[in-house]
């Protein structure tokens, strides 16, 4: 394997022992950050600085950019680490095992190398630029379904925004009918996972951070998905908002979402 991803690898690891230690934990605080519901934990925040130590020690002029703790501006290098230590802390919080660790390295524009791990199902992907996405060791391809009407989607909502949240339910009502289904898993960098290995054709979300998807960007690319915006343009993990799709179904979806803020939905 790849330095990288054998860095990537361990440092998954280390992160996931940290949050099933606190997960199920009765007594664990919960602490709100910009509104009532958006969450963050000890386990959050331990998991965070788990993995800057393994990072910092291994890599000590690379940046790192981390949800809790922002922008390391100490060092400063063509190599940025954006992490994620905990996606889904409201699962998390509320004793729902749908969660985890993500963590991408970025060079440049480009992200090279990328990992998403669920401590619970201990299910890690992983993916380096060029060289394809893997599920526990073995490659992973995203579905081979032409059409949205055969469709499984996913989608989330941002944590405070009341004008969003009202083009979020009226995408859903839209949809929901004329495909297999609209989930809300609740880790956008699982729902990104679960495109990349076929489980799912679509996930789309607003208001997402680099954090959030620079890790399931790679991973779902690397698995023949493909990433943009909701107007089709270049997706970057800078940016807020994502369509992640099989490729097959991706024109179509595009489409669709226009139509749910043209036609009469509810
Ligand atoms: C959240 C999850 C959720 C998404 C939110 C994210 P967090 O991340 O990925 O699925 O809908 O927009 O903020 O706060 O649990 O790390
Ligand atoms: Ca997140
Ligand atoms: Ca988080």
């Amino acid at each position: 394997m790849d330095t990288y991803l054998t860095t990537l690898d361990e440092v998954l690891d280390a992160a996931g022992d940290v949050l099933c230690r606190y997960y199920g934990e009765s007594s664990l605080a919960v602490e709100t950050k910009t509104s009532n519901t958006d969450l963050v934990t000890r386990a959050d925040k331990e998991s965070e600085a788990t993995i800057k130590k393994i990072l910092r020690e291994r890599y000590p002029t690379h940046e790192i950019l981390a949800e809790e703790s922002g922008l390391d501006s100490l060092s400063c290098s063509e190599f940025r680490w954006v992490i994620d230590p905990l996606d889904g802390t409201t699962n998390f919080a509320h004793g729902v095992p749908i969660f985890a660790v993500s963590i991408a390295l970025q060079s440049g524009t480009e992200i090279i190398a990328a990992g998403v791990l669920n401590p619970i199902t201990k299910e890690k992907f992983l993916a380096e630029k060029g060289g394809g996405a893997t599920l526990n060791g073995k490659p992973i391809h995203v579905s081979a379904v032409e059409s949205l009407s055969r469709s499984l989607l996913v989608t989330g909502f941002p944590y405070a925004d009341r004008q969003i949240l009202h083009s979020c339910l009226r995408e859903i009502a839209f949809f929901l009918g004329k495909v297999h289904g609209v989930l809300r898993l609740g880790a956008a960098a699982l729902d990104l996972c679960y495109v990349a290995c076929g489980r799912l054709e679509v996930f789309w979300q607003r208001n997402l951070h680099p954090w959030d998807t620079a890790a399931g960007w790679l991973i779902a690319e690397e698995a023949g998905g493909k990433v943009s915006d909701f107007s089709g343009r270049q997706f970057s993990p800078y940016k807020a908002e994502l369509v992640c799709s099989n490729g097959k179904v991706h024109a179509e979806f595009l489409q669709w979402l226009r139509r749910a803020h043209e036609e009469p939905v509810f």
